[in-house]
C-alpha cells in the first residue's frame, strides 16, 4: 500500500501499551503514539479494529506506556506477535498507576483513557497521563523505521548540518 510505503520515511519510537484486565496482564506494541497537549497532559495512539488486545485495554479504562529502549527488539517483536503469552519471557512489573511495565524500558507513562474516536479502520485513543517515570539507564531509544528496528546512529543524532549531536542532549535550535 503506497500510503504505508511513504510512512516507511518517518521514523518512530516503539511502545509498549499495556493493562492489567480481570486480573491478566495485555499488552501491544504501538508506534502510532505521540504526545498530544503538555496542559493537560495528553498522550495519544491509534489501534487497528483487527486487534485483540485494544479492546480489553480500553475495558481496563487505565494502563501502562513503556517507551522501549534500543535493546528492546525482541519485546517489541513479542508483543506484536499473535497467539504468544507476551508477558512470560520478558521482565516485567506493576508500575506506579497499577498497570504493567516493562523493565529495562526508558520511561513509564501511566494513563487513564480519556476518548477513543472510530477512525477508518482505527480508534484513535487519546489518554490522560497521571504519573510518569523515567528510567536511569544511559541508552538510545528503540527506532522503527522502514519497516525495519534500529537505533540512531550510535547514541548520536547528525543536525541537518551535518554536525552530530548527543542524542539525549538539547534540541537542534
Ligand atoms: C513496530 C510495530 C508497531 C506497531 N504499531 C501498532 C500501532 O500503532 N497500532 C496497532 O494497532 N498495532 C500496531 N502494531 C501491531 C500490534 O502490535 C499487534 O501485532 C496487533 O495488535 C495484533 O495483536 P493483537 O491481536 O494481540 O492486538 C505494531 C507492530 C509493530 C511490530
Amino acid at each position: 500500500m503506497r500510503l504505508r510505503r511513504v510512512f516507511g520515511h518517518y521514523p518512530t519510537g516503539v511502545v509498549v501499551v499495556a493493562a492489567l484486565s480481570d486480573g491478566e496482564p495485555y499488552g501491544f506494541t504501538v508506534n502510532s503514539f505521540t504526545s498530544v497537549s503538555l496542559d493537560p497532559p495528553i498522550v495519544g495512539f491509534c489501534a487497528a479494529h483487527t486487534s485483540s488486545t485494544w479492546p480489553r485495554i480500553r475495558d481496563a479504562g487505565a494502563f501502562t506506556i513503556s517507551l522501549l529502549s534500543v535493546g528492546q527488539e525482541q519485546v517489541c517483536r513479542s508483543f506484536a506477535a499473535k497467539g504468544s503469552d507476551r508477558f512470560s519471557g520478558v521482565e516485567w512489573s506493576m508500575k506506579e498507576g497499577g498497570h504493567p511495565g516493562i523493565d529495562g524500558a526508558l520511561a513509564w507513562i501511566d494513563c487513564v483513557l480519556d476518548d477513543c474516536h472510530l477512525v477508518g479502520d482505527h480508534e484513535l485513543i487519546l489518554a490522560r497521563v497521571v504519573s510518569m517515570t523515567t528510567n536511569d539507564v544511559d541508552d538510545d531509544p528503540l527506532v522503527f523505521h522502514g519497516g525495519r528496528l534500529g537505533r540512531l546512529c550510535a547514541g548520536t543524532l547528525a543536525t541537518a548540518s551535518g554536525n552530530a549531536r548527543a542524542c539525549r542532549g538539547s534540541p537542534a535550535s
